[in-house]
């Protein structure tokens, strides 16, 4: 059974503006793509796929790009068809049954050990899950003009992480499926649920954040850096913050 990271980062970071994409700004002295491959990287005998923008000309700058377990593609217009793409790259080497993990290059703060037991819940699960928390704030829905409309009753919501893993076979089938019938999933989990199956979910550390908006830079660069000292001296992450 093989194990394969798609790592879909292909977007331009509408919500984050700058000078350059997300994923390339420098937080804590390294771009977020190289602290997020750094961690998928630490998963031994997994295939490394990264899918990126046609114009993006960062990647050939950095060390990383040099790395041979790691291997590139053409992005989409959209997420999922960044996804679809890497799935297709690995036609004539995934087996119906091999397991994708598919992580946004913009949760540099996953921890590996929430990797490996995602791995070992799934292990032997037909279809796959997720990572992800229960929503921590009271969950509104808001009209366009401002006005709340309604409270959703948050005990049942979760938030949804990344990695999302599925089997190779399943999750094409599933992206293919929605992208055909018009519909862009916004993660893998919305295309299989889509088909009438269902995904896991497993429980994640909140800290794994996804780098969206400015204001972010500053608590992922303080996530890294807590997680950084723990790992130096042994100590609880929530410790060394
Ligand atoms: O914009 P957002 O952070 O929700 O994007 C989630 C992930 O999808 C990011 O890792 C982004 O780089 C990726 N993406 C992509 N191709 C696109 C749009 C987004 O790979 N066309």
């Amino acid at each position: 059974m093989n194990f394969w990271f798609v790592v879909p980062a292909a977007g331009v970071g509408t919500r984050f503006g700058g000078d350059r994409p997300k994923q390339y700004v420098p937080i804590n002295g390294r771009p977020v793509i190289t602290h997020t491959l750094e961690r998928l990287l630490a998963i031994r005998g997994a295939g490394v796929l990264v899918a990126l923008h046609p114009d993006d000309d960062w990647w050939p700058s950095l060390a990383m790009a040099g790395d041979p377990r790691i291997e590139t593609v053409a992005g989409g217009e959209h997420r999922a068809e960044s996804v679809a793409n890497a799935l297709a790259a690995l036609a004539d080497r995934a087996g119906g049954d091999d397991w994708v993990l598919v992580h946004d290059v913009a949760r540099p703060c996953v921890d590996p050990a929430d990797i490996s037991r995602l791995m070992e819940v799934l292990a032997n699960d037909p279809v796959g899950g997720i990572l992800g928390v229960p929503l921590a704030d009271t969950a509104k829905r808001v009209a366009p003009s401002g006005i709340i409309e309604g409270t959703e009753d948050r005990t049942r919501l979760w938030a949804a992480q990344t990695p999302q893993m599925f089997r190779y076979g399943l999750l094409r089938e599933a992206l293919g499926r929605a992208l055909a019938a018009g519909i862009v999933p916004t993660d893998e989990s919305a295309a299989l649920e889509r088909m009438g199956l269902s995904p896991k979910m497993i429980q994640g550390r909140a800290d794994n954040l996804k780098l969206t908006r400015p204001e972010d830079v500053v608590v992922i660069g303080a996530i890294l850096e807590a997680q950084a000292d723990a790992a130096a001296t042994g100590a609880p992450r929530e410790q060394a913050l």
